[in-house]
C-alpha cells in the first residue's frame, strides 16, 4: 500500500511539474518566439566587451584613468573652454541636449550619447571612424568643436607632470617633439598646416604616436560607460524564468502595449534589436536635412572616409594585424547605403532629446509619427515603410520608449570631473 501511495504521490508530482511547463501560458500571452526575442533584448544578455585589438590599452585601468582626466580637461581646446564633456555631459547620459553641438563653433550634427557604445564596431552617424580611438582625435582638431591641433595636443600631454608621468608608464617615455613650433597639423588652420609642411617624417611620426596615445587613452575611459538594467530589463528577465511572475509588473499596461508593437506591426525591432536595441548598422530612415543642407550621403560616404582615415585599424598608428581589422577589410559598400545613419541605441532615449543626426525632431512624439508617416527621402530610399498606427498605438510606443531609461553601472567616480589634487 505504502509503495503504491508513493508511486500515485510520485505520479501526481510529475504531473504538477509537467502542468507548471507546459501548461502556464507566458505573462502577457506572448508566444514563444516573442518571449525569446524579449528576452535577447535583456540587458544581461550583453556579452562583456570585446577586447579592440587595434587600441593595446583599451582595457587597462591606468589608460582609463589618463583617459578620464583627457576627457573633462578644457586645455585640450584652442579657447581652453571646451572639454569632450561640453557636449557629452555625465547628467545627460553623455549628451548635451541641443539638436546641434556647441564648442567652439556649432556644427552640423547632433551629439549621440556614449553609453555602450563601445560595443559598436563604427563611430559617428556615418560610420566614418572604424575605432573608438581613432574617433577621440576629430573632435580635438575640428574647428567648431576642440579647435585645437595635434602638436598643442601631444605637447600638453608630455609637459603637464600628471599626464608625462601616466603617459609614460603606459607607452613609455614619449618621443621627441619639435620645440621651435606651438602648432602643427594636416587639418587644422593654414599657421598649422604651413608648420606640418615643414616637418619631416620623423617629426610626423612622433606627433602622432602621442596623438594617437591620447585617442586610446579616451577611448580606454569611454569603455567604462556602460548601461544599468531598466525596468524592461525587469520584465524581459521575469520571461527568462518561467515561474516567475515578479518582475511582470515592472511596465504597465500601456508599456506592454508598446513593447508589442515594437517587436510586432511597428517592425522597430528588425533595427534596433540586441541587448543595446541597435544592430549596429546603417540605415536610411527619410530624416529630412536640416534646413539649408544637402541630404548627406551618410554611410555611403563615411566608409570611404573610414578607409582612407590614417588612424584606422590598418594604419600605422594601430596595434592590430591586418587580419584583426575584419569589420573594415569586409564592410559592405553599395549604394544602399546612400543618406543611411548608424542605428542608435534606444537605452536612455527618454533622457536624450532631441533627436536624430541632425536632432531634427524634439521629442519621443515627433519620432513616432515620423516613422508612422515614414517620409520620402530626399536620397536614395526610406527603408522603413508607412505603420498606419492609430494615436493610442503611437502613445503606447512612446510610453515603452520610457521603460528603457536606468542609471549607468559604471562606478560613480567616472561619471564626474577627476579630482584634480589626486
Ligand atoms: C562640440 C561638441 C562636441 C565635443 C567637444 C565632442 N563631441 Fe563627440 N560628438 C559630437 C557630435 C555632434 C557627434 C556626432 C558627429 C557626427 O556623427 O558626425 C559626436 C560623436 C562622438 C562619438 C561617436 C558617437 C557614435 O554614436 O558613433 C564619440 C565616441 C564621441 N563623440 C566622443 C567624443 C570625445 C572622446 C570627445 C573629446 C575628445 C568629444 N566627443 C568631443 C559633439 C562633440
Ligand atoms: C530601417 C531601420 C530602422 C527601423 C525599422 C526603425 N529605426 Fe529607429 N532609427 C534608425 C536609424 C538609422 C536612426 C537614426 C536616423 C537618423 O538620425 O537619420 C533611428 C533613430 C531612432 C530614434 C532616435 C534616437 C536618437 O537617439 O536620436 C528613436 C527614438 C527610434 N529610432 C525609435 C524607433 C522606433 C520606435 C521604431 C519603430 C516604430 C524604429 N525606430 C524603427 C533605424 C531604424
Amino acid at each position: 500500500m505504502k509503495t503504491i501511495a508513493s508511486i500515485a504521490l510520485v505520479a501526481l508530482g510529475l504531473g504538477v511539474v509537467a502542468w507548471n511547463t507546459l501548461s502556464v501560458p507566458l505573462p502577457d500571452n506572448w508566444s514563444d518566439q516573442e518571449s525569446a526575442l524579449i528576452q535577447s533584448m535583456a540587458l544581461s544578455q550583453l556579452p562583456a566587451l570585446t577586447p579592440d585589438p587595434s587600441n593595446a590599452v583599451a582595457d587597462s585601468s591606468l589608460a582609463a584613468e589618463l583617459g578620464h582626466r583627457l576627457y573633462f580637461d578644457t586645455r585640450l581646446s584652442g579657447s581652453n573652454t571646451v572639454a569632450c564633456a561640453t557636449c557629452h555631459k555625465p547628467e545627460l547620459y553623455f549628451t548635451d541636449g541641443l539638436a546641434l553641438a556647441v564648442g567652439v563653433g556649432i556644427g552640423e550634427r547632433h551629439a549621440p550619447s556614449l553609453v555602450g557604445l563601445s560595443h559598436s564596431p563604427w563611430y559617428y552617424w556615418d560610420g566614418r571612424k572604424d575605432s573608438q580611438w581613432a574617433q577621440a582625435l576629430a573632435p580635438l582638431e575640428s574647428s567648431h568643436e576642440h579647435n585645437t591641433d595635434r602638436l598643442s595636443v601631444s605637447k600638453l600631454v608630455t609637459s603637464d607632470p600628471l599626464y608625462l608621468s601616466l603617459y609614460t608608464t603606459l607607452f613609455g617615455p614619449p618621443p621627441e617633439l619639435p620645440q621651435t613650433i606651438d602648432s602643427a597639423s594636416p587639418l587644422t588652420s593654414s599657421q598649422a598646416i604651413e608648420n606640418w609642411n615643414q616637418l619631416d617624417i620623423k617629426q610626423r611620426t612622433a606627433i602622432n604616436t602621442v596623438f594617437a596615445n591620447v585617442g586610446k587613452a579616451l577611448a580606454a575611459y569611454q569603455r567604462k560607460l556602460l548601461p544599468g538594467a531598466s525596468r524592461f530589463d525587469d520584465y524581459a528577465e521575469s520571461l527568462l524564468q518561467s515561474n516567475a511572475i515578479d518582475g511582470s509588473d515592472a511596465l504597465s499596461d500601456e508599456e506592454i502595449a508598446g513593447l508589442r508593437l515594437f517587436i510586432g506591426k511597428g517592425q522597430c525591432v528588425s533595427c534596433h534589436n540586441g541587448p543595446l536595441f541597435t544592430n549596429h548598422d546603417f540605415h536610411n530612415t527619410g530624416v529630412l536635412s536640416l534646413s539649408g543642407n544637402l541630404p548627406p550621403m551618410g554611410r555611403y560616404d563615411g566608409i570611404r572616409l573610414a578607409r582612407e582615415d590614417e588612424f584606422n585599424c590598418l594604419g600605422d598608428y594601430s596595434d592590430a594585424e591586418a587580419a584583426d581589422c575584419v569589420e573594415l577589410r569586409f564592410a559592405r559598400d553599395t549604394n544602399e547605403l546612400v543618406g543611411a545613419h548608424k542605428t542608435p541605441t534606444l537605452r536612455n532615449v527618454s533622457e536624450t532629446a532631441p533627436y536624430m543626426h541632425g536632432g531634427q525632431l524634439k521629442t519621443l512624439q515627433e519620432v513616432m509619427q515620423h516613422y508612422n508617416e515614414a517620409p520620402v527621402s530626399m536620397l536614395s530610399h526610406n527603408e522603413a515603410k508607412p505603420l498606419g498606427l492609430r494615436p493610442v498605438e503611437l502613445r503606447q510606443l512612446e510610453a515603452f520608449m520610457h521603460s528603457l531609461t536606468a542609471p549607468l553601472t559604471t562606478d560613480s567616480r567616472w561619471l564626474a570631473s577627476p579630482d584634480p589634487t589626486q
